[in-house]
């Protein structure tokens, strides 16, 4: 995506809103399958590291490393894109909400690609989809403009990754739960009003990275459509629903 937002300016607060999902722990971790030994990249604080399995952190923030509970995986301060293990010395490497941050994406996968014996397994939005949330619809279209060109085209998402590791990949669709606990950007698609709340957006780069005047312009929006109920005639239909398809999915390559 567009303009970059280091994690040691944006990540200061992020462990406040960003928990562990557990319907998406869950997903990540079968699809890790019987992976031993696992490379967790662009860790964070350690979010979705499978408490069964001997895993290894990368992340390059200080920041976020400092966030890392003292009974989190040993991490080492690198990027995806120069990862400091030898070849084939893991069985799955796992990649959560961080690919869209890498800065050169094809050499970051290459290395996934180089340090992995049998799995890779990314968690994220594939921003073809990103018209399906209302937020970047109504009210943050500028969403659309941080969205590389090549990756606006149904079908770019999964090419490019399959190009960049060299074997098909699986896209496993993950509906975001309506109480989701990880507070991303698509995490309150049911809870329109956390929007509104400055420790919320905190935690979500997007508007970090949005002009500061297309966020307050967005944001009077919301909150008038919210306190005149227009938000919800207009979306009467998701409170009917627990989980919601906003382009989130796993991408899992055999090696
Ligand atoms: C939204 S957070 C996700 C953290 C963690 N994976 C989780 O799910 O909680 C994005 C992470 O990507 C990291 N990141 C940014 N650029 C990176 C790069 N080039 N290589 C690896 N990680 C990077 C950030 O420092 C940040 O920790």
């Amino acid at each position: 995506m567009g303009a970059e937002a280091s994690y040691d300016e944006i990540g200061r607060a992020y462990s406040a809103t960003r928990r562990t999902d557990p319907t998406i722990a869950a997903a990540i971790w079968s699809a890790l399958g019987e992976a031993e030994t696992v490379l967790n990249v662009g860790a964070g604080a350690g979010a979705y590291e499978p408490p069964d399995r001997e895993v290894v952190a990368v992340e390059p923030s200080e920041v976020m490393i400092a966030q890392r509970p003292a009974r989190a995986a040993p991490v080492v301060r690198a990027p995806a894109e120069a990862l400091p293990l030898a070849d084939d010395s893991v069985d799955a490497a796992m990649a959560v909400l961080t690919d869209h941050h890498w800065s050169d994406r094809a050499r970051a996968l290459a290395e996934l690609r180089r340090v992995t014996r049998r799995r890779i397994v990314l968690f994220n939005a594939d921003p073809a989809q990103a018209e399906r949330f209302w937020m970047t619809t109504e009210y943050l279209p500028g969403f659309l403009g941080l969205i590389p060109r090549r990756l606006r085209r149904p079908g770019a998402w999964r090419a490019e990754f399959e190009r960049a590791l060299g074997t098909e990949v699986r896209i496993e669709p993950v509906p975001i739960p309506h109480d989701c606990r990880d507070g991303f950007y698509g995490a309150y698609w049911r809870r329109p009003s956390a929007y509104l709340q400055a420790r919320v957006r905190t935690g979500i780069s997007v508007f970090a990275r949005l002009e500061r005047s297309e966020v307050e312009r967005g944001l009077e929006r919301l909150a008038h459509d919210l306190q005149k109920g227009i938000w919800y005639e207009r979306h009467a239909e998701l409170r009917e629903l627990d989980a919601l398809d906003l382009g989130y999915a796993l991408v899992v390559a055999e090696i």
